[in-house]
């Protein structure tokens, strides 16, 4: 498995091969690779990856099993937030739960479900990125982003730099700013550097300049990603998020939200329930390698920050745009996926707009 080593960008763009579970989970921990559905990917091929290893290994079934689950603890204890990671994890071992044929077959199996993960995801990041350029079309304005949301987040072209995207090919985006987003600086190593790869004008601000921006009525609309989003709409992102978010309250701006449906989180009734990653201190203390506070200052640094839902626009999902009142809108987002249903019908029918203007 090769991975775009993110740590790097943008002054190097070097791969990481990984051939063990290990390295996959040093790499998520790492944030080599990062965004909460390339993260789920990647673990569901680290636990391919372990699933070869230990089938040469020509264990018993049992052993092979108990040694499988080994590994995808070990993946799911790398991010705590995201829950594209568990969400692919469980789904992999679905597969390993149902299986009774043989275990090179459940190895070939476990290897064609990562990598239909994969394509999902470019599927879902296609008809987010369609979904949510609706929402602009007609006008042509700037847009303020935060962390990234990008290819780099996913297997496609993105979630939130997805929909800008497709609304820069429409015409309707005329500049974006990134805020460069402290302490990891998401923003100003990756999103920059994305959006200067697809000639999408991209200006750099650092975060607190975001209210200053929005009061010079540079942007007109901030559309972020997401980590998890419990069944009430609160949604857990990059941390800065939730500023954001009232600062374009402030400024009677629209604040979005773009995600798959691999970003809900069911099971959850409130974004206080959701578990937020807490880092080393030295990533506060210091810019790249540089010391940049006192070397024994105590510092809080949690990765993610929740908004409340009643802070968010509209969530664009594959389906369309859910609005408020979320509970009612993901609750029937919820039986659409478990009916298997994806029609535009359904997507009417739960509080979702995806037409122009939503
Ligand atoms: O810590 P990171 O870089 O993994 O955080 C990433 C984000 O917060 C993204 O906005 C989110 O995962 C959505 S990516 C499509």
């Amino acid at each position: 498995m090769v991975l775009l080593d993110q740590t790097a960008l943008p002054d190097k763009v070097t791969h990481i091969v990984c051939s063990d579970e290990d390295r996959v989970a040093e790499a998520i921990r790492r944030l080599e690779v990062r965004g909460a559905p390339a993260i789920g990917a990647a673990a569901a091929f680290g636990l391919v990856l372990a699933a070869r290893r230990l089938r040469a290994l020509e264990p018993s079934e049992a052993l092979f099993r108990a040694e499988l689950l080994k590994a995808k603890q070990k993946l799911a204890q790398t991010r705590p937030t995201a829950v594209n990671l568990f969400w692919a994890l469980e789904r992999m071992w679905q597969l390993v739960e149902s299986a009774q044929s043989p275990l090179a077959s459940l190895v070939a199996s476990l290897e064609a479900e990562a990598l239909a993960i994969m394509a999902e995801d470019r599927a879902l990041n296609k008809a987010i990125s369609r979904q949510g350029a609706k929402l602009f079309a007609g006008q042509r304005i700037a847009v303020l982003t935060h962390c990234n949301a990008g290819a780099l987040a996913t297997c496609g072209q993105g979630t939130a730099l997805g929909v800008i995207r497709d609304a820069f090919a429409n015409g309707n985006i005329a500049a974006v700013y990134a805020d460069e987003t402290r302490p990891l600086l998401q923003g100003a190593r990756l999103t920059a550097w994305e959006l200067q790869l697809d000639g999408i004008p991209i200006t750099l601000i650092t975060d607190n300049m975001a209210a200053w921006v929005m009061k010079e009525k540079r942007v007109q609309a901030v559309i972020v990603g997401a980590d998890r989003i419990a069944a009430n709409g609160d949604t857990a992102n990059k941390i800065g998020t939730y500023g954001l978010a009232v600062l374009a309250k402030a400024h009677g701006l629209p604040f979005y939200i773009a995600a798959p449906s691999t970003t809900f989180d069911f099971t959850l009734a409130s974004g206080e329930l959701i578990p937020i990653e807490e880092r080393a201190p030295e990533e506060v203390r210091q810019v790249r390698g540089t010391v940049t506070a006192p070397k024994d200052v105590p510092v809080f640094n949690p990765a993610f920050d929740v908004t409340p839902a009643g802070l968010i626009t509209g969530i664009i999902t594959e389906f369309g745009v859910l609005q408020a009142p979320y509970d009612t809108a993901i609750e029937t987002l919820q039986k659409q996926l478990k009916t298997g249903r994806k029609t535009n019908e359904d997507v009417d029918k739960c509080n979702c707009q995806s037409g122009a203007g939503a």
